[in-house]
């Protein structure tokens, strides 16, 4: 259990879950949006990665945004805590309780309200899943303006409420971009309705930044308005070998001048992450072993043209012995298992037993500096199984996996806070796109100064005067 692990956390003077409050619940769900048995009740209080487990005994699935405030406004006036979930993917320990939080699932608010061909705006509660976003897209020739691996379960709730990046935020930018508008019911139950879909408004504040990235801290989000583009009608795939970083650093150079507007994804992959895939999860790599993998994808309208490009480029880097080697696919199915090469990397790593995850922004002169740096502090550590890197190049946003057969508190306190002083050494930021969530309010301090954590807090007095949604995370007591 967590609070086993992390003793110095303390459960705050929230009240326990009474059987007259389950009764209330009863009143308002019917019986199958409502889960209390142990078992079933298990899998929602432990996380992805098996970091966070906390004892929550109840679990809640309104299917309407009025159900989510007839909860919030009753547990408001209980002073029962309570965890906002997702598809339960996020990988900081946020979508978990750490004590006996009352978990709101939004599973079963999996409605898509409207499309518009026109615009390419989608409205949709926010449970749907992304890949059911993107099959729905998909059919009306457009997609989702992100991507990520864990695509079959997260919702886009959870994205937005993690401000999640991804493969596609290179050509698309992030949510704060792309989510047009959204609902959100605050912690006494009140609806924000901030449902706009006009590319522009610009009368006041923009409110539905304050929940974009706020981790299910200052409301929950019912639903959500997002600017999808067109499906590209080609798509290409290259995989590149690369012998130094400094050498890459010249390739993704070339690869923004001369594929310019049609990358649409740049990524990197570092040995040890594709040994890992290999290993753990028996996928292949199509090119022989080298130091480091570039993945590029080009995306656009029109085939011949960015064939052209794609070839021009991947010759220069031949001529300027740039590459080892390199290919580039074009059938879709050789795509797709080249992507679950890159897109397995957190899975195969969380195979190794226990997985340090850290997920950073760095700028590119140093970004692959971090692994270096973390190699030579951590050679002597014995409990360290791998240590490898990969990432969001295209972004400066590099994951760090060390794994050691089981938790060991030895190899974490070797790492931590060493990693997080190395970022704020480098002027980075220790928390890219994951978050906050529950395992990083301790270091905060290094990405966020003074007066920005204590505006943070007020806005969290604010909107939340009984700290009721998902405390424990974000920001430290
Ligand atoms: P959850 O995990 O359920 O919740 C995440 C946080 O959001 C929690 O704090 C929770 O309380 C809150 N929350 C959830 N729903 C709501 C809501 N409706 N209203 C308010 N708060 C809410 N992230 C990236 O940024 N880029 C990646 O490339 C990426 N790849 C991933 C690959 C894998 C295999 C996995 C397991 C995770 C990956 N992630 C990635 C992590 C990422 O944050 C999540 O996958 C996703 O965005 C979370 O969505 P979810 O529905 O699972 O949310
Ligand atoms: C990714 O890019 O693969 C994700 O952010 C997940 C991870 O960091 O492992
Ligand atoms: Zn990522």
């Amino acid at each position: 259990l967590t609070k086993d692990r992390f003793p110095e956390i303390k459960r705050g003077n929230y009240a326990v879950l009474q059987d007259a409050d389950v009764s209330f619940f009863e009143k308002v769900l019917n019986k199958n949006q409502i889960i209390t048995d142990a078992d079933e009740v298990d899998s929602y209080n432990k996380d992805w990665l098996n970091m966070v487990c906390g004892y929550s005994s109840i679990v809640l699935k309104p299917k309407s945004t009025e159900e989510v405030a007839t909860i919030l406004s009753y547990c408001n006036d209980r002073k029962l805590a309570v965890c906002p979930q997702g598809g339960n993917t996020g990988l900081v320990g946020g979508s978990v309780p750490v004590f006996d939080e009352i978990i709101i699932s939004t599973s079963l608010m999996n409605k898509i309200i409207d499309f518009n061909s026109l615009t390419g705006v989608l409205v949709c509660q926010s449970g749907c899943v992304l890949e059911t976003l993107m099959n729905f897209l998909q059919e009306q020739g457009f997609i989702m303006p992100l991507d990520l691996g864990a695509k079959g379960s997260c919702q886009i709730g959870g994205n937005v409420a993690t401000n999640a990046g991804g493969l596609r935020l290179l050509r698309y930018g992030s949510l704060h971009n792309t989510v047009l508008g959204l609902q959100a019911v605050l912690a006494n139950g009140d609806i924000l309705d901030s449902m706009n879909t006009l590319k522009k408004d610009n009368t006041g504040y923009h409110l539905k930044h304050m929940f974009i990235g706020s981790e299910g801290t200052l409301g929950l989000i019912t639903k959500v308005a997002i600017q999808c583009p067109p499906y590209p009608k080609a798509t290409y795939l290259a995989l590149l070998s690369i012998e130094s970083y400094d050498t890459l650093l010249k390739v993704y150079k070339l690869a923004r001048s001369n594929l310019a507007e049609i990358l649409s994804s740049c990524e990197l992959m570092d040995l040890a992450s594709v040994e890992a895939a290999k290993e753990n999860l028996k996928l292949s790599c199509p090119l022989p072993d080298a130091p480091f993998y570039m993945l590029l994808e080009t995306s656009g309208s029109n085939g011949d043209h960015d064939e052209e490009k794609l070839s021009d480029f991947l010759t220069t880097c031949m001529d300027q012995n740039m590459i080892l080697d390199g290919l580039t696919l074009t059938e879709p199915s050789k795509m797709r298992a080249l992507w679950s090469l890159r897109e397995g990397i957190s899975s195969a790593t969380k195979q190794d037993g226990y997985v340090y995850k850290y997920d950073v922004s760095l700028p590119l002169e140093v970004f692959y500096q971090i692994i270096i740096d973390l190699k030579e502090h951590l050679k002597v550590c014995s409990d360290m199984k791998r240590i490898c890197g990969y990432g969001h190049l295209g972004d400066g946003n590099i994951h760090v996996n060390i794994t050691s057969a089981e938790y060991s508190e030895t190899l974490k306190e070797a790492i931590e806070p060493f990693i997080f002083e190395r970022v704020s050494h480098f002027k980075g930021s220790i928390s890219a796109e994951h978050g906050i969530g529950f395992m990083k309010t301790k270091y905060l301090k290094y990405s966020k100064n003074k007066s920005e954590i204590l505006l943070m807090k007020n806005l969290k007095s604010l909107l939340d005067p009984k700290g009721i949604l998902n405390p424990y995370k974000v920001l430290k007591d």
